[in-house]
């Protein structure tokens, strides 16, 4: 789709309908795909009884496209799914800063899952993890038996790793963990599948007792990584120099690699781009979370997820790294309507493809709130957003929301009371 983007069009301007022609143009998406993205055709409550328990209905919330991504030399559309206003045009005005020096380079490791066996009632927990050593080869074929397609793709069983915790409230215990390649799946069901099949086994070899058998999701063999330049003039706006703003975002980030609470907020940004795609493509938006929090404090203490810097030429250099557990297959990424359609907008045919953008769209918004708290602030730019949903709270619509957010923002008292004062003062001169 990279050479159809068409980044002249100013999308934002457009209406939904000729959003969705425009996306139609640059992508060979059908009229279904178009209903399913416009929320005509989305998860039916039919759908919906049959992924959870004592469904009643669905819940909708806005599904935006971030615009200018271009990630690993591939221009994409990026399907959000977010009740934040501001999320998504940062994330693309972020993203057309990023496209003189080429967009967003990501890449990912390998996709191997930890599953995890608590080993309990084990007299010398050492010498149950030799015995197990010993019979590794014979563990890795059992798992190998569990998933047979998977292990037609090239994925399955690749390692096991002991770990002795050696003092904890019940007494030391050993946990195994096995390595597993789940190719294109978020890998959950096929992981905790595989380590509940060898429990048995485990208990035989070590005489132990096996408790726990689930995944982790500190997913830490299956990172993404993504990087980007932004030249420093590019950087320059207002009566902001790019100097300025590339100082103040280097300056904001080492606020949150120093300090947890700022390191919190700073992480939320992330999640913020992050998120959105996550949802969007039907994956499971929890583990990502649990995840990223996680490898955050890897080092024993909560830090910040990106860094920022500037290169040999000056122009502002950032990266961002955490664990990326998405799938194209299996779970609700083809189920869910909504999702199927937006792998298919995005273009992705391998997990690790979408990790890379994922990647890519959580660095940017890092980028935007940056940019925006070491300038003007974060409210300006939410004023005229959180404007128009003041004003549809006060019961405005149709074309009389922009103009109540105009006043308001004008006004500067963007709340819902004066949001009513104002439409009353407007009915009142209408009846007039
Ligand atoms: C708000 O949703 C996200 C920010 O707080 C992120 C940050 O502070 O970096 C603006």
């Amino acid at each position: 789709m990279s050479e159809n983007s068409d980044y002249d069009v100013k999308f934002y301007n457009l209406s939904r309908e000729e959003r969705l022609a425009q996306l139609k143009k640059e992508v060979d998406l059908s009229e279904s795909d178009l209903a399913v993205l416009s929320g005509a055709r989305g998860l039916s409550a039919d759908e919906a009884d049959h992924m959870i328990e004592n469904v009643i209905g669905t819940f909708s919330l806005p599904l935006g496209i971030a615009r200018y991504f271009k990630v690993n030399g591939r221009d994409v559309s990026i399907p959000m799914v977010i009740e934040e206003p501001s999320v998504v045009a940062g994330a693309s005005f972020m993203a057309k800063l990023a496209l003189p020096t080429g967009g967003f380079f990501a890449e990912s490791d390998p996709p191997e899952m930890i599953g995890q066996m608590q080993v309990l009632d084990l007299p010398d927990p050492t010498l149950a993890k030799d015995r197990l050593l010993a019979e590794k080869d014979g563990l890795l074929a059992e798992a190998a038996e569990v998933d047979p397609v998977l292990m037609k793709l090239g994925g399955g069983p690749r390692d096991l790793e002991f770990r002795v915790i050696s003092e904890s409230p019940i007494g030391p215990f050993l946990v195994v963990h096995l390595i597993y390649d789940v190719r294109d799946a978020m890998g959950a069901n096929a992981v905790n599948t595989a380590v509940e099949r060898l429990a048995p086994r485990v208990e035989r070899i070590t005489g132990g007792r096996v408790l726990l058998r689930i995944l982790s999701n500190l997913a830490d063999r299956r990172l993404a990584r993504a990087r980007v330049t932004i030249r420093t003039a590019d950087l320059a706006f207002n009566d902001f120099s790019g100097e300025a703003v590339r100082n103040g975002i280097i300056e904001a980030s080492a606020f949150a690699a120093a300090d947890p609470y700022r390191a919190a907020t700073h992480n939320k940004g992330i999640m913020n781009g992050i998120d959105p795609v996550v949802i969007a493509t039907g994956n499971d938006w929890r583990a990502i979370e649990a995840g990223a929090h996680v490898y955050a404090a890897r080092d024993g203490r909560y830090q910040s997820l990106t860094t920022w810097g500037k290169d040999r030429d000056g122009n502002l250099v950032g990266t961002l790294e955490l664990p990326m557990a998405v799938g194209i297959v299996g779970g609700a990424t083809q189920v869910h309507p909504g999702a199927k359609t937006n792998l298919k907008l995005m273009g992705v045919t391998k997990a690790s493809e979408l990790a890379e953008v994922i990647v890519s769209v959580g660095l940017a918004q890092n980028l935007a709130a940056l940019r925006a708290l070491a300038t003007e602030g974060i409210q300006r730019g939410h004023m005229g957003l959180h404007a128009r949903q003041v004003a549809v709270a006060a019961g405005a619509e149709g074309t009389i929301i922009d103009q109540l957010a105009d006043r308001l923002v004008a006004d500067r008292i963007i709340r819902i009371d004066h949001a009513r004062e104002v439409l009353e003062e407007w009915s009142r001169s209408k009846d007039e």
